[in-house]
């Protein structure tokens, strides 16, 4: 039998290096190597700035105490989405306001935003699910006219591009990246903001360690030894055996991309008016973070692909039937139709660039004889 892993990351002797080279140095936390990596990440991106903080939760909570979130506030995000991106919201006694989603793409349903604004609504957070991009044009619209912050949650989306603009570049306010295990790119756990506001940027990067005024490694590089505290942070910062990681990742990231493209393109074929797959809108670019197929015994399914050796997922439990945001505010059920409908059929299944031509045949297989 197999054991085809749901997730596994790419690395090879380079990023054992990497690694080395970081530990050898001497300096094990935040220094010259994040600094290496966010220029390298911010050049790639096309964005001015790039901080890195030690996850995307890291990046979306001081993003949103950035933007100035206050207790009262209220955010649209879409139900379909990770704890992380309704959690940070809770951070600032702040309301998660929950957004049903599109049936093809699982992003955020841009016509139904509308309806939820109040006068007490601060910002959106779209969520590119999958790597693919949201609506984003609409959503600017949208901010524009009610005077709202945009923060993309970005997790899925590296590399990803809106007609052409590369996520992290687009006029958002701030984008928030995930270097997460099972990320495109992975330095363990990690994450980062990209700005084109400056101002954006030296909050995060304050805030990212206990908002003191300048970096630990200014301090011990001949920066001397006088710091003050200039907000009231969070120990947030990354480290620099992470950033080596993600350098040597970084330079391998298409090439990952291309294989998970091609993956995604063995499955297409053989689902081709058999399965359910998420729809691609013709002017993005997605990352192929994830590949979700939709059927009608997704439990079942489940159990007999994990029977036959393949590792599955699903994406995402709705932040909605989460008991303690349903206690806490007390969303309605019957206000997500299209997200529950997807909730119950979806099925998350490999895709990563160490899979070999058999293992995708195996899957294939496997999902076409028991998919309902
Ligand atoms: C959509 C989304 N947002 C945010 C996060 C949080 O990322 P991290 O684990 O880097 O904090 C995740 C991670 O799974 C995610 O999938």
């Amino acid at each position: 039998m197999k054991n085809i892993l749901f997730h596994r990351t790419h690395t090879t002797q380079d990023e054992l290096d990497a690694v080395a080279d970081a530990i050898r140095s001497g300096w094990l936390t935040m220094g010259p190597k994040v600094m290496e990596f966010e220029t390298s990440f911010k050049s790639y991106i096309g964005a001015k700035e790039a901080v890195m903080v030690n996850s995307a939760t890291a990046a979306l909570h001081l993003a949103l105490k950035a933007i100035g979130l206050q207790r009262g506030d209220e955010v649209i995000l879409p139900t379909n989405t990770f704890v992380a991106t309704a959690e940070v919201v809770t951070y600032f006694d702040a309301i998660p306001v929950l957004c049903d989603i599109e049936y093809d793409t699982h992003n955020i349903d841009v016509q139904k935003i509308e309806a939820l604004m109040t006068e007490r609504t601060k910002a959106i957070i779209p969520v590119h699910f999958a790597g693919q991009p949201c609506d984003m044009d609409e959503i600017y619209t949208l901010a524009k006219q009610y005077n709202l912050k945009v923060i993309e949650d970005a997790a899925h989306a590296l590399p990803s591009a809106y007609k052409g603009i590369r996520v992290g570049s687009l006029p958002s306010d701030i984008t928030c990246f995930s270097f997460y295990a099972t990320k495109t790119l992975s330095t363990g756990e990690g994450g980062m903001a990209t700005t084109n506001n400056i101002d954006y940027a030296k909050n995060i990067s304050i805030n990212r360690l206990h908002g003191i005024s300048k970096d630990v490694w200014d301090r011990y590089s001949g920066g001397g030894w006088e710091y003050d505290i200039v907000d009231n942070g969070n120990k947030y910062n990354s480290t620099d055996i992470n950033a080596a990681l993600g350098l040597s990742q970084l330079k391998k990231l298409e090439w990952m991309r291309d294989k998970r493209a091609d993956i995604a393109k063995q499955y297409d074929k053989a689902f081709n008016n058999k399965i359910e797959t998420l729809f691609i809108k013709e002017d993005r670019e997605t990352s192929y973070h994830l590949y979700v197929i939709k059927v009608n015994n997704r439990d079942e399914l489940y159990k007999i692909l994990k029977e036959k050796g393949i590792g599955t997922s699903v994406h995402f439990i709705p932040i909605h039937n989460h008991s303690y945001y349903k206690k806490k505010y007390d969303y309605k059920l019957e206000d997500y139709p299209v997200a529950n409908d997807v909730f119950k059929k979806s099925l998350s299944l490999p895709i990563y660039p160490d899979l070999n031509e058999d293992e995708v045949d195996y899957i294939i297989e496997n999902v076409l004889a028991y998919a309902k």
